[in-house]
């Protein structure tokens, strides 16, 4: 017999636009797994609202992204792509799990430090419990393996503590899931600041490339971006900017190190920082087609992500009945 595919999920929260590195981070590999795994991916919009954000920005966002990664080459046909607010047992597990997860577990987070210190005016609840919704996402799905970017895997740990102590009370309830950090791709930095992460958050936008960036905003960032002392485009740790610049142009036309330390050999960091913005200009436009072609069709949309929630549901629904069960609530 056909062993049963193992299956994958992760989120992304609503909370900006998704840039190139979440694209070479995490989508495109994403679309790698598409037919070995069985993959259920969400817009993570109950965790977007753990930080003030607008109503209209906050739909805008969601609706943009979720047509992004069909956008980006997930097949809506092979993957589950939903937003975690049209499956109501999120919430309800997380209720459950909160019950499950210690204080002081949750303050020794470093996101929740983090953001409580960018936050300080609203250090809400959420905030603070943010590990055991993002916990309830994974155990109600069973999955096997959770891809996320580096800053995302103390989350993924607590999700396995949380439900080793739940089976350790209830018999094996819960699968207990592993990360998934990609090896390439995964550390886009900020043009620039290579020493930081690419983010949504970044206060420089000549940082971030946006997936829906204009062709010539495209190149203009890419030609100003930072780059080290020397001429040479070689990969090394003491040229930040260059290794950065290396790593994305291997991702998107997947040559490896060696092969563009010959192209540009002999050349100089212009004509390298020219030739990585056209590279991601070209693939770029590819995805904006499709995305205008998307999102254009909202019928088509709305469709989809309705019968997405569905399905996601009924294997949600499954998971919490059982929870429900052997915590002892009444049946039905
Ligand atoms: N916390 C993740 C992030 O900020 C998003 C997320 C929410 C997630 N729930 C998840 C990722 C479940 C993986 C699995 O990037």
């Amino acid at each position: 017999m056909e062993e049963p595919k193992k299956r994958i999920l992760s989120g992304i929260k609503p909370t900006g636009t998704l840039n190139l590195g979440g694209y070479l981070g995490a989508a495109k590999n994403w679309v790698a797994l598409q037919n070995e795994f069985d993959c259920f991916y969400f817009i993570a919009d109950l965790h977007a609202i753990t930080i003030r954000i607008n109503p209209a920005q906050l739909r805008k966002q969601a609706k943009e992204l979720y047509a992004l990664y069909i956008a980006c080459g997930l097949d809506p046909e092979k993957n589950t792509i939903f937003f975690q607010s049209h499956v109501h047992q999120h919430a309800e597990l997380a209720w459950v799990l909160d019950c499950y997860t210690m204080f002081g577990e949750l303050s020794r987070m470093t996101q929740f430090k983090d953001k409580s210190a960018k936050n300080a005016d609203n250090i809400n609840a959420g905030l603070f419990t943010y590990p055991s919704l993002m916990a309830a996402d994974i155990l109600l799905y069973q999955a096997d393996l959770v891809p996320v970017g580096e800053d995302q895997t103390q989350h993924v740990e607590i999700c396995r503590d949380i439900a080793n102590r739940f089976n350790n009370l209830y018999g094996e309830v819960f699968r207990l899931p592993e990360g998934y950090v990609p090896k390439v791709g995964a550390r886009i930095k900020s043009l620039v600041n290579p020493m930081q992460k690419m983010s949504k958050s970044e206060q420089d936008p000549n940082g971030t490339v946006n997936l829906l960036d204009r062709r010539d905003d495209v190149i203009r960032k890419f030609k100003k971006a930072v780059t080290d002392s020397g001429s040479e485009i070689l990969y090394t740790e003491d040229k930040p900017g260059i290794k950065n610049l290396m790593t994305i142009y291997s991702a998107v036309n997947g040559k490896t190190f060696e092969e563009i330390e010959r192209e540009f050999d002999g050349k100089g960091y212009g004509d390298f920082k020219l030739a990585v913005g056209e590279s991601v200009a070209d693939l770029l436009s590819g995805i904006q087609e499709k995305y205008t072609q998307i999102s254009e069709d909202k019928t088509y949309l709305e469709n989809l992500w309705r019968g997405s929630a569905e399905k996601a549901s009924y294997i949600a629904n499954k998971t919490l009945r059982k929870v429900y069960k052997k915590i002892g609530f009444v049946e039905k």
